[in-house]
């Protein structure tokens, strides 16, 4: 069965679905040196596929992926926030921002609204996260939300061409703060 779409409010961001308006956005994040090697950000990336990029996140209720949301702030989008469904009530949380929209703690607030969804109203039971160590500003994000450090996964994953090691977080429901 198709997952429900969803949007998350936590004033001023509002966590909705792509439309064709966050087209700029796709575009920026295409340029960053990391969001393409982690997500389905293509790079280059021009007009249409970045249109298609926003196909593809609607899909992913339809395929039950998981949710795959705009970070917005006054309808303007500044990043993307998703969470892909696992086996056994398990789900996994990714996120970024586009270089103008960091700084302000902004992923922290988003990655928060997004877990209270999953853990209260998804009957997820148990979020997973996994970063690289060098990358600081989003495991301190993960860890202002509550998210423990279970251990290093060596050489979990590719990172664009090569093995990179991760940290591996994790939420459970007693680690979200109430608000
Ligand atoms: C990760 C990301 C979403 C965080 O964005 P953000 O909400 O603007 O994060 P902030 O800049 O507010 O930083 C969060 C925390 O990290 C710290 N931080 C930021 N940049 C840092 C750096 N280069 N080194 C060390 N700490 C850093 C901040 O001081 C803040 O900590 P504090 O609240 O304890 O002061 C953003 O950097 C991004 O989109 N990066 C590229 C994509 C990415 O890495 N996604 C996550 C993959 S796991």
């Amino acid at each position: 069965m198709p997952l429900d779409p969803v949007t998350l409010t936590d004033p001023p961001l509002i966590l909705r679905p792509f439309e064709a308006r966050d087209v700029p956005a796709i575009l920026d994040a295409a340029t960053d040196p990391l969001i393409p090697l982690i997500t389905s950000v293509p790079s280059p990336c021009d007009e249409v596929a970045a249109l298609a990029f926003i196909e593809r996140q609607h899909e992913r209720l339809h395929t039950e992926v998981g949710w795959s949301l705009a970070i917005t702030e006054g309808g303007q989008a500044l990043g993307q926030i998703g969470l892909w469904v696992l086996p056994q009530k398990r789900a996994s949380v990714g996120y970024w921002l586009t270089g103008s929209a960091r700084g302000r703690g902004l992923a922290g607030r988003a990655v928060k609204r997004l877990c209270r969804f999953a853990l209260k109203d998804a009957r997820i039971e148990r979020l997973e996260l996994y970063v690289e160590p060098w990358n600081e500003a989003s495991w301190r994000t993960a860890e202002k939300v509550g998210f423990q450090r279970e251990g290093l996964m060596r050489q979990y994953q590719y990172v664009g061409p090569e093995r990179r090691d991760m940290y591996l977080y994790s939420l459970l429901p007693e680690d979200l703060p109430s608000r």
